[in-house]
């Protein structure tokens, strides 16, 4: 039989496209210097398309008939409300994160509860042998008949092994070390990728395998490959550290079976990942109290409400132009803000740097978190501390007037559950707001109305001087 051509083709890292000869540019994303030559047998399209599987007939919506969606519970709470309650068979989810941060403690530990709920499971690691994992395994107390390991780089010979288990739940770790002989470049690179990965996503669909994959990150902190993966799965989740030590988040970044806006909140422990059951205590822990520039708010991170603490620091300019710098919160959003507190709260800020943070490492994208940072910015301005036991939220529009939020009720109910006697925000938050026992709400229209009910009458030092 005559051997099959290769051929080269050139695969842009980016989004996936594909030419024939080398580019600077790619013309279809416009990413600089993102080809990458690739081989492929003539006249064989790389990627086996999910398409070519299900082949089938165009039918009414109303004429599908639609079984409920059992979701396999994991038992790790934090998890499971990240994946929208439960795991759904069939579903690939892609996990990337730095290095060393706990993907594989996390999955081993997903692992073993599925495998202890009754599952077949199977770890694929291409990374460390089986006498490893067993260690790790050991040390988080996840050894279990049910879960079935293998050390294997080659995808093919995996794929005999997944023939051999059948398993409900697959793990593969990492996409970025396994490889499969009928694509002739590097593990890691776009063709053995997008390659890899468009089969795990037929094997999952086909046989209803829950499948999790494993993908590191870029520098830049996309997971490494084209752009092209996140969109071949249905989930994609980011393990992140946060800037103190042990903590780590675990955000959506999309989700087809959920909601994106989900952070499950974990901390790395000698013993494996804890979840942190009560993220509000762990970002309010380190709290100046009766200091000026801090102010916290209550803010809606995907179905919870989250405490959070903003601080803000301004300082007299030795530029010209003064700074206005943030983390967390986005600078635009620092700068409106600024400008609308120096017309509409008279404030003068336009002599002064602002700094503004989110302490704990998280950001804000919410509008309710206008008035916080504003009240921090004002707080710290004018060296008045935010009165003790205060929350406020709500968004600031550019006449200086308070908008509406939703969620005003969670929002507060956090706040009492965390010792916050006092709250502040907009005035329409208050229609069929049924009273909270253990809480005073004041509804205003202006942020010079909220500025003026939230802060101390003055500084603490100016007390003392008197
Ligand atoms: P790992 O899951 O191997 O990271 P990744 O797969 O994302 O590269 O986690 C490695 C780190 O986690 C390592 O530095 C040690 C730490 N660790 C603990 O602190 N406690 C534990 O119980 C385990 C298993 C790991
Ligand atoms: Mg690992």
């Amino acid at each position: 039989m005559a051997k099959a051509k290769r051929e080269s083709v050139f695969v842009c890292t980016s989004c996936g496209a594909e030419q024939q000869k080398w580019l600077g540019r790619c013309p279809a994303c416009r990413a600089w210097n993102s080809f990458e030559e690739a081989t492929r047998l003539a006249g064989k399209k790389t990627t086996s398309t999910l398409a070519a599987a299900q082949k089938g007939v165009a039918m009414p919506i109303t004429d599908i008939s639609h079984a409920p969606t059992l979701r396999h519970v994991i038992g790790i709470s934090e998890l499971d409300r990240v994946l929208g309650g439960g795991l759904v068979p069939g579903s690939v989810t892609l996990v990337g994160g730095e290095p060393g941060i706990g993907k594989s403690t996390l999955l081993l530990t997903v692992a073993s509860c599925l495998a202890k709920a009754g599952l077949r499971v199977l770890y694929v690691s291409a990374e460390e042998s089986v006498s490893q994992i067993r260690l790790t395994a050991e040390r988080l107390k996840a050894l279990h008949a049910e879960l079935h390991l293998l050390s294997e780089t080659d995808f093919d010979s995996a794929l005999l092994q997944i023939d051999t288990v059948s398993p409900q739940i697959l793990i593969i770790d990492s996409i970025q070390t396994v490889y499969s002989n009928d694509v002739d470049s590097a593990p890691g690179s776009v063709s053995q990728v997008r390659e890899i990965t468009a089969r795990i996503v037929q094997l999952a669909k086909q046989r209803g395998i829950a499948t999790f994959v494993v993908g590191h990150v870029t520098k830049e902190g996309n997971i490494a490959g084209p752009r092209l993966l996140e969109h071949m799965v249905d989930t994609v989740l980011y393990f992140e550290s946060t800037r103190s030590g042990p903590y780590r988040m675990l955000r959506v970044h999309k989700n087809r079976f959920g909601s994106t806006n989900e952070v499950g909140v974990f901390e790395m422990q000698s013993r494996g990942l804890k979840e942190v059951l009560n993220p509000s205590e762990f970002f309010l822990a380190e709290r100046p109290e009766g200091k000026s520039g801090s102010a916290v708010t209550a803010s809606i991170e995907g179905t919870r409400p989250i405490l959070l603490e903003i601080q803000a620091l301004c300082v007299a300019t030795v530029f010209g132009t003064p700074r206005r710098t943030s983390v967390g919160v986005d600078n635009t959003r620092c700068a409106l803000l600024a400008a609308v507190l120096e017309k509409h709260a008279r404030l003068s800020l336009s002599g002064h740097d602002l700094f503004v943070n989110v302490a704990g490492g998280t950001s804000l994208i919410e509008p309710a978190c206008d008035l916080p940072v504003a009240m921090a910015i004002a707080s710290s301005l004018t060296n008045r501390p935010v009165k003790k036991g205060l929350i406020c939220f709500g968004e600031v529009g550019l006449s200086g007037e308070m908008r509406g939020v939703h969620r005003t009720e969670d929002r507060l109910k956090e706040a009492v559950r965390l010792g916050f006697d006092k709250a502040i925000l907009p005035k329409i938050g208050l229609k069929g707001l049924e009273a909270i026992p253990g809480i005073k709400v004041a509804g205003v229209d202006s942020i010079l109305k909220a500025i003026e009910l939230g802060l101390e009458e003055c500084a603490p030092s100016e007390y003392l001087s008197r």
